[in-house]
């Protein structure tokens, strides 16, 4: 992964927006939502100026028929603008389509998201072959604004539309030995240059997992859109985990398998270089990276003059709804 080194500097007025007003312009899309998405149209694109730049997609049928039921502004970030959607999806982490920020965004409408079988398999009593449509088929669609924070040192805030992981989960039936879920992305090298290059030292396919009652924690959550619109290819469609407490490499791209297993998984970054990449990887400032410190982070989109550089926070900002999960494990180690 990329490095830089951020400089300290405070967050900008003009990119905070009230939650007042917030709420309304909430409340304004939540009509605008039904009229938009039957024209086909991202609604959140043409009712909220903050979404400016938002590109108009052909999403798939189940999609749209989820986007009108909608609950929006299901959780928020108070007083953090949200990133511009150019930057969200022209500064991605994908390796699959290259190493560099911009690579995923040139490369990635290759990727071919229809259909798209998801693999069930493990310790569940329904295991199977699924669409993506019956997966989220009973759950209701929901917009999370969560903040993301990468190992790298630079975060977002992202408006993701979604279904609870935790639902997902449960009509699965996973059995009482099921102590871990391990996730896979896709892996079709003549689709994903980033595969075929021969430098990547990455094992293929990218893999992570989360401890059972991580896995269905209410925040965790199978994101499918972003923006009121489908989820960009680059950004990880047609599904994708978002864990807002945990650095941005434990949220897995275009998914094609959920194991239930009894053994912590390997995973990818963790098995690359253990002694950098923890498999519990919960944002941290008191730990280290060992070539770089958590303490702050770079906020996007920012520049050379105005870096846009914030404290980081325990577990991202959501120590109140999570730090439960870690009572007596010795966070430096489980890093
Ligand atoms: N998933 C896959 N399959 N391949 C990847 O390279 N990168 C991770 C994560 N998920 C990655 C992945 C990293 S390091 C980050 S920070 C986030 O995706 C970035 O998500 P974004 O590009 O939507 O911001």
């Amino acid at each position: 992964m990329l490095i830089r080194t951020p400089r300290r500097s405070d967050c900008l007025e003009s990119e905070v927006t009230p939650e007042a007003l917030y709420l309304n312009r909430r409340r304004f899309m939540q009509g605008a939502a039904f009229s938009a998405a039957a024209a086909g149209l991202p609604a959140i694109a043409q009712a909220d100026p903050r979404y400016a730049g938002v590109e108009p997609a052909n999403a798939p049928v189940w999609f749209d028929e989820k986007l009108r039921q909608a609950n929006w502004g299901a959780v928020t970030v108070k007083n953090e603008a949200i990133t511009p959607y150019p930057d969200a999806t022209h500064y991605n982490n994908f390796y699959e389509f290259g190493p560099d920020k911009g690579d995923p965004a040139r490369h990635a409408s290759q990727l071919v998201t229809e259909p798209w079988v998801v693999t069930v398999d493990g310790e569940v009593a329904k295991p199977g072959k699924y669409s993506i449509e019956d997966l989220v088929s009973d759950a209701a669609l929901e917009e999370r604004i969560y903040r993301l924070r990468c190992v790298e040192a630079w975060s977002m805030v992202i408006p993701w539309l979604g279904v609870s992981l935790a639902d997902l989960i449960s009509r699965l039936e996973p059995t009482t030995d099921a102590k871990y879920v391990r996730f896979e992305t896709l892996a079709r090298p003549e689709q994903m240059p980033g595969m075929r290059t021969g430098f990547s030292l990455i094992d293929w396919p990218y893999v992570e997992g989360l401890r059972m009652d991580e896995a269905m924690h209410p925040l965790s959550l199978i994101a499918v859109g972003m923006y009121g619109r489908v989820l960009p290819n680059q950004n990880g469609a047609p599904m994708r985990l978002v864990v807002p407490w945990k650095y941005g490499f434990k949220s897995i791209k275009s998914i094609v398998r959920i194991s239930f297993v009894r053994e912590q998984p390997a995973t990818t970054w963790e098995s690359m270089a253990p002694q950098e990449y923890g498999f519990y990887a919960n944002v941290n400032p008191n730990v280290s990276h060992p070539r770089w410190s958590q303490a702050r982070e770079r906020r996007l989109p920012g520049s050379l003059f105005s870096p846009n550089v914030r404290e980081t926070q325990m577990f991202n900002g959501y120590k109140e709804e999570v730090a439960h999960l870690y009572t007596g494990m010795d966070l430096r180690k489980n890093y």
